[in-house]
């Protein structure tokens, strides 16, 4: 069983579990993780589930395609390892995985 920790912006820690095949957004809002609220409901459309993916994952989690960088683009609190967690499909591999999610989301 893999595990996710989203850290929100004032360093409170929330573990949940991956379930392989379904979104990291999908994950987080199951789970009651403030912070990410998912408002299109995956569509990669409102940017309502910024995270930041810790430095040694991104390798593992893979790169943002072409809609999600234009959505990312509009987010002034994006950094170089930011994606749409509704953009990243969980994986057995992924656990440990952590990410932060930003004070503000768009
Ligand atoms: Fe809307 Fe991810 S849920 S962009």
């Amino acid at each position: 069983m893999a595990n996710v920790t989203f850290v929100t912006h004032d360093g409170e820690n929330h573990e949940a579990t991956l379930i392989e095949g379904t979104s990291l957004m999908r994950v987080a809002v199951d789970n009651a993780v403030p912070g990410i609220d998912g408002d299109c409901g995956g569509e990669a459309a409102c940017g309502t589930c910024h995270v930041i993916v810790e430095n040694g994952w991104t390798d593992v989690v893979g790169a943002n395609d072409e809609v999600e960088e234009d959505m990312l683009a509009m987010n002034p609190e994006r950094e170089p390892t930011s994606r749409l967690s509704c953009q990243m499909t969980a994986r057995e591999n992924w656990d440990g995985l952590t990410v932060r999610i930003p004070e503000f989301q768009l």
